[in-house]
Formats: structure tokens, C-alpha cells, sequence
């Protein structure tokens, strides 16, 4: 490199042109660096190039525009991540607390399997390490590929990110699977933790609350430079698409994984039995102060991959494998005002609000009060020294007062029996059956009160619904106020009424063309749905996301559930159909039912479907050939048990009914079988043995 001219003897043309040639310069090397991997100069080099361009800005301070490679750090983020859609689901984990609960994990699996209490059953434990799970894709032993978690179907391409981090190999070692999806833990240490709030404080930039909040900052970073600079650190422990197993174990699947160059956690070993699990998990707790990085628990894991698979999954979590969750931690501090929400529901919510506390490293100033008896049986007055408890990712909690610390004036609180939106009724409804109080009071003012239907708004565009990215909480709270949305058709027409120059949202505080521009395509891209999400967002009572995918999968289209539901009155044949979905009961169709019948909902439905089309579910494997049948196990069953069964053909794509009606495909029979069978017999409905379904659905290994 020929020697650079001082800068002081620069003219600042001279300056602004070699500002931008080394902008330039930069640009091109960081693109290879971190998004080709390919990079053609040294560390030092690239350095003296960098320290260059800030040396030029800082003797002509004008060169520092926005757009500067300087000002990138830091910087809000104008562009997003692309979105990787994971080829196998992430998954979360059933939490247990308390070690009773290991116990009844252990007894659950084997009650599963039908296995005896004195069958050897090996189950591996682990620590939950407290930062970002990863997807890693190796394609030919080359990282391919780096995914955030996200909802588990979906995640962010961090991969210019997830290349910066040393400890992740680019290349694997040895003899890896063509397909490899390597899953883990991205993490930063206590010490680089402490580190890195040194040096924002000193930059006068806003700290992180913890680590993990640090790690997932770090990695989410648009531009990779900062995430480079950043120390963060992996375990591998899970995996995702494979194209050949290397191993038939968690323990041997981790041995792999260390072989292929990734680091793993030391503290994991396998167990025999809840007792030595227990021994494990108070193991892992007694060094946890001693690690140098946050863990949350302890993972138990069934060793096996062929029970793993067995066992299969409820909703997102394997029933194989459990987070043992170590206890919450806790603090005091004063109760300075109950707060009440309106939930979508129209549910009165009490909300603590409290001097700022920090728990177990995180600030709490709010906290959930549960409802209007837990205070009273508390006796929670404002004014009160109150202890505070925080669990892992769950909503801090007030456990009660300290008696002793309570001012002499201070009064029983008094819950409000009218709505503080809208100043409706509220009330506990009696249940007809039991003649007892729901815990929780309602608001009954439905859409007059402003705050359901702010609610339902914004449930409407939540991630796991229309996911209307860019589209959060506090927008859907404005546009509703400024009167822009009334209801979820409004957000379908808010392009076209920009255009008509009725809304001028660019003229909005804090809105420019580009996110304007980018909340339209956001918007656009949802005039089509999977079928499961359309009816999740339609926020009816007690349909969460699996009984939407329930629904979704048992009647194919938006029309059929409709037509249904409509016709769901008590005791109708429809209301029974509804009813005989597995896993759905009586609750959820008399929910399911009473929204069809509310004309307002009709018309808000009628609206939004002149906007966009729900399409059919994504197919869960459409190509097994049980995909889409509706099945009725019935008899005892000698190779599985009954919810192995279930399970297994659900995974498959099957429906599982309770009953045997026209509707029925397939009825699986099995020693013992009585009325269900001779139902089949009369409907001329075919009957297979147990053997039969385990080969025609390929499980008769
Ligand atoms: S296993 C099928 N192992 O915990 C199970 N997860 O609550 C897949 N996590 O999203 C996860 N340490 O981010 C597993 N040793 C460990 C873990 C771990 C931390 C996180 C992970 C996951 C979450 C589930």
C-alpha cells in the first residue's frame, strides 16, 4: 500500500473524494467478508482502512452524513431481515417446575410408550442455556444458511450475522450429512457482558438488561461489523433437517455434532431414572453462580431417537423432552397503583404498578395481579410493601404483602364493578352448571367498549395470526384512535384510501415514504392466508392456535366451517360434527358456534373476505397416505398405545375421530372392539387391523 498523504495537508475536496473511494472500498469488503465468506484482504488491512475513513471524518466532521459506515452502528434499522421458512418447525419446550413434577414427566413417557415401570428407559439432562436458539444449515459440510427461531415456522436469515461468530465452523469436519440443520444457543459470558455495558455506557449508549438481551441485540444487527465485534458464543443441542442421521441417540447425535466442529455443553449426561435426574438437575444448580453464562434450568431429553419419534409432539413442544425451570427469583418493593386492562375478551385485568425492583437481573415495574379474588384473599392494598416474583419468560407476579410494612391509612382495594374504558357493566358471569362465579369479571359493553376492539385489532395482526409485520401494538392503537381502523377490512383498504389522498399517513409523526411503503407491502402480502391463521385471528373464545389448526384441518375450507358453525345451534347435527373433532369439546363449539351467530360478526367477516383469501392449511406431510383421512381407532391396541395412535396419525396428516359417523374413512380395530366396529359394518366403512395401519403408514419397522 504506497504511504497515505497526511490528512492535514488534505483540501477537503480531496478529503470527500478519498472518503468515498474507502467508503466504497469498504462496502466491497465487508460483502465478502461476511455475505460470500470470502474475504481478499488481512485483518490489518481491512482495519487500517476503516481507522482511515474515521480518521477523514473526524478532521472533516461534514463527511460524517448519515449515510457514513461510521453512523451504520447503531443506526434504526432500514431494511429487514429476509425471512427463512424452516423446513422443520422449531420447538419450544413444556416447562416443569418443581422437582415432584420430574417424576410425573418420567411416568407420562412411559405411560405413552406402555412401557413397564422396570423397562430400562434413558433420558439425558442438559442445561437450558438462557440466550437465542439458532438454526444452522450445512449444505456439502458448508454453512449455508443461519436462521433466527422466530415462530418456530418462521425465522430471520442471520447468516452474515451467525458467520462472524468464531466458534461456529463454515466448514464442517470429518464425514457430515449432505443435509445438516445444526440447532443451538447463541450466547454471550457474564464477563463479555459486563464488557460490552462498559463500553455502551461510555459511548453513552443505552445498556442491555442481561445477556440474553445483549446476544439477541448482537445477532439481530443489520449490519454484521457490529455483530462481529460483539463476543458471542454456541452450544449445539438439537437439529432440524437431516438427510442421514449420524447417530441413533441424543448423547450420540451430540458426539457427532462436537466431531463436526461444534462447540457443546459439558454438563450434559444420561440418566436412568427421575432420581437421577433430580440429582443432575441440583448438580447443574450448585455450579450455576460458577458458569460465566445464564442458564434457566435443565433440559431432560429421552435418549432414544426411535422413542423421540414415538412419542411425537402436543401442539409445539416433543412430549419427549422437558425444561426443568430453576425457581423464580424474588424482591420487595411498593405497590403504587392497581391498574385495570380491558383484554379482548372484555376481562378486567388488575395490573400492579411498582417502584422499579430489579429481579434476578431484570427491572420490573409492573406486575400481574391475576384477578379481582386473588387480590382480595391477598389482601393486596395500594401502598403496601408487596414481594415480587419473576419465573423465566412469565409475567412478573405479586405474591402478597409485607403486613409489617403497611401505612396505617391504607384501605382494602375495591374492584371496580363497571368497565374503566367504557363505563359498561362488568360482571362475573354464573355458570349455569355449577352455579358458581367466573374468576374473572367481564366487561359486557362488547363493541361499544373501545378496548376490546382495540384488542381484537391488534390480536387480528399478531404474529401468529395475519402477522402484519410493522404492524404492532402501538400503530394499531393510533390508527384506531385517529379513527383510520375500525375493524380488520380498514387495514385492507388503507393503501387505497392513501391514494385517494384521504389519509396522508406520510405526514404522520414518525412515518415516512419508506415505512409507509413498507407497512402497505406488509399488508399486501397477507391478501392470501393458510386457513389455521385466518381463524386464530378471528380471536374467537377458546380457539388458540391448535384448535384453529383443529378446525382448519377437519373442515379444509373457510366456507365449510362457516356453513357449520351457522348451523351449530345446541343439539344440532352440526353442532355435533363441530363436537367430534378430536381434541375439540363442547366449550370450544358452543364458543365456535355463538360467534357464527352474532350478525356483527358476519358482516366483519363478509368485509374482510372482499380483501383477502384464507387458503388451505400448509399440508402436514400430504404425502403419507393416511393424509386428510378421518380415522377411528377403537378395541385395545398391542404394538402402541391409544394416544401413540392418535398422535402418530395426526403427525401423518390423519384426522382422529372419537366416533365412528359417515364422515369416517378409516376405523382402526384392535381386540375387544364392540360398537364401533359393527357402526362401521352398518356405514360399510373399512376396517383395518393394527398390523395393517403400521404398514400402510410405514411404521412396521
Ligand atoms: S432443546 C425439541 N436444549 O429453550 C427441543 N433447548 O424453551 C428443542 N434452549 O427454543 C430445544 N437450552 O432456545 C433445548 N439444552 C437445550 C436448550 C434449549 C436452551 C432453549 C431453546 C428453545 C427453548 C425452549
Amino acid at each position: 500500500m504506497k504511504k497515505p498523504v497526511p490528512i492535514e495537508s488534505l483540501s477537503e475536496a480531496q478529503a470527500r473524494r478519498e472518503h468515498a473511494r474507502l467508503g466504497e472500498k469498504i462496502a466491497a469488503h465487508d460483502k465478502r467478508y461476511y455475505t460470500e465468506d470470502a474475504p481478499i484482504v488481512s485483518d490489518a488491512e481491512y482495519d487500517a482502512l476503516r481507522l482511515r475513513y474515521e480518521a477523514l471524518e473526524a478532521a472533516f466532521p461534514e463527511l460524517a452524513t448519515p449515510e457514513s459506515l461510521t453512523k451504520k452502528i447503531g443506526a434504526a434499522p432500514s431494511e429487514k431481515f429476509a425471512k427463512v421458512r424452516h423446513r422443520v418447525p422449531v420447538l419450544s419446550l413444556g416447562n416443569i417446575f418443581g422437582e415432584e413434577e420430574v417424576a410425573d414427566f418420567v411416568t407420562r413417557i412411559r405411560r405413552f410408550l406402555g412401557l413397564s415401570p422396570e423397562a430400562p428407559l434413558a433420558i439425558t439432562a442438559e442445561p437450558k442455556i438462557d440466550g437465542l436458539s439458532c438454526s444452522l444449515r450445512y449444505e456439502s459440510g458448508k454453512l449455508v444458511q443461519a436462521a433466527t427461531r422466530g415462530d418456530g415456522y418462521e425465522g430471520e436469515d442471520v447468516t452474515a450475522n451467525v458467520r462472524t461468530i468464531g466458534e461456529i465452523p463454515h466448514v464442517l469436519k470429518g464425514a457430515a450429512p449432505e443435509i445438516l440443520e445444526v440447532r443451538g444457543e447463541v450466547y454471550m459470558t457474564h464477563a463479555d457482558f459486563a464488557a460490552l455495558n462498559e463500553r455502551q455506557k461510555e459511548a453513552g449508549k443505552t445498556l442491555f438488561a442481561n445477556p440474553r438481551n445483549a446476544a439477541a441485540g448482537s445477532l439481530r444487527q443489520l449490519d454484521p461489523a457490529i455483530t462481529a465485534a460483539r463476543p458471542l458464543h454456541f452450544f449445539a443441542y438439537a437439529w432440524g433437517e437431516v438427510s442421514a442421521l449420524p447417530a441413533s441417540t441424543q448423547m450420540g447425535m451430540i458426539a457427532a455434532f462436537k466431531d463436526f466442529g461444534f462447540p457443546i455443553n459439558p454438563l450434559m449426561v444420561l440418566c436412568h431414572s427421575a432420581e437421577e435426574l433430580i440429582t443432575h438437575y441440583r448438580q447443574i444448580e450448585s455450579l450455576r453462580a460458577r458458569l460465566g453464562y445464564d442458564i434457566d434450568g435443565v433440559v431432560y431429553k429421552v435418549d432414544s431417537l426411535a422413542l423421540q419419534n414415538r412419542l411425537g409432539f402436543v401442539s409445539r413442544a416433543p412430549r419427549w423432552a422437558a425444561a426443568h425451570k430453576f425457581p423464580a427469583e424474588k424482591a420487595t418493593t411498593v405497590l403504587r397503583a392497581i391498574e385495570i386492562n380491558v383484554g379482548r375478551t372484555g376481562a378486567l385485568t388488575p395490573v400492579a404498578r411498582l417502584d422499579p425492583v430489579t429481579v434476578g437481573g431484570v427491572v420490573v415495574s409492573n406486575a400481574t395481579l391475576h384477578n379481582e379474588d386473588e387480590i382480595a384473599r391477598k389482601d393486596i392494598r395500594v401502598g403496601d410493601t408487596v414481594t415480587v416474583q419473576r419465573a423465566g419468560d412469565v409475567i412478573p407476579q405479586i405474591l402478597g404483602p409485607i403486613l409489617d410494612k403497611r401505612p396505617e391509612d391504607s384501605k382494602p382495594y375495591v374492584f371496580p364493578e363497571i368497565c374503566p374504558v367504557c363505563g359498561s357493566a362488568a360482571v362475573r358471569e354464573i355458570d349455569p352448571k355449577t352455579g358458581t362465579a367466573d374468576v374473572v369479571r367481564r366487561c359486557t359493553g362488547g363493541l361499544v367498549c373501545t378496548a376490546q376492539v382495540v384488542e381484537r385489532l391488534k390480536h387480528f395482526a399478531s404474529r401468529n395470526a395475519f402477522d402484519i409485520e410493522g404492524f404492532g401494538d402501538k400503530l394499531i392503537e393510533q390508527f384506531f384512535h385517529d379513527g383510520l381502523i375500525k375493524s380488520p377490512a380498514d387495514i385492507f383498504t388503507l393503501e387505497e384510501r392513501e391514494r385517494r389522498g384521504l389519509l396522508r399517513l406520510t405526514e404522520r409523526e414518525g412515518f415516512g415514504e419508506l415505512s409507509v411503503r413498507n407497512l402497505f407491502n406488509a399488508i399486501e402480502v397477507r391478501r392470501t392466508l393458510p386457513l389455521n391463521r385466518f381463524i386464530y385471528g378471528l380471536g374467537i373464545r377458546h380457539v388458540g392456535e391448535t384448535n384453529a389448526r383443529r378446525l382448519a384441518r377437519h373442515f379444509e375450507t373457510f366456507e365449510a366451517l362457516r356453513k357449520t358453525a351457522k348451523a351449530a345451534q345446541e343439539g344440532s347435527e352440526a353442532r355435533a360434527e363441530i363436537n367430534n373433532i378430536e381434541g375439540i369439546g363442547e366449550t370450544v363449539a358452543e364458543a365456535v358456534a355463538d360467534f357464527f351467530a352474532e350478525k356483527h360478526n358476519e358482516d366483519v367477516l363478509d368485509a374482510l373476505l372482499d380483501h383477502m383469501t384464507p387458503v388451505p392449511m400448509e399440508a402436514v406431510a400430504s404425502a403419507s397416505p393416511v393424509a386428510g383421512k378421518t380415522v377411528v381407532f377403537t378395541g385395545s391396541l398391542e404394538r402402541m398405545t391409544r394416544d401413540e395412535a392418535k398422535a402418530m396419525a395426526e403427525r401423518l396428516g390423519a384426522k382422529v375421530a372419537a366416533s365412528v359417523s359417515k364422515k369416517t374413512d378409516l376405523v382402526v380395530v384392535g381386540p375387544g372392539a364392540g360398537s364401533k366396529l359393527a357402526k362401521a359394518a352398518e356405514l360399510g366403512i373399512e376396517t383395518i387391523s393394527e398390523e395393517d395401519w403400521l404398514r400402510l403408514t410405514g411404521q412396521d419397522t
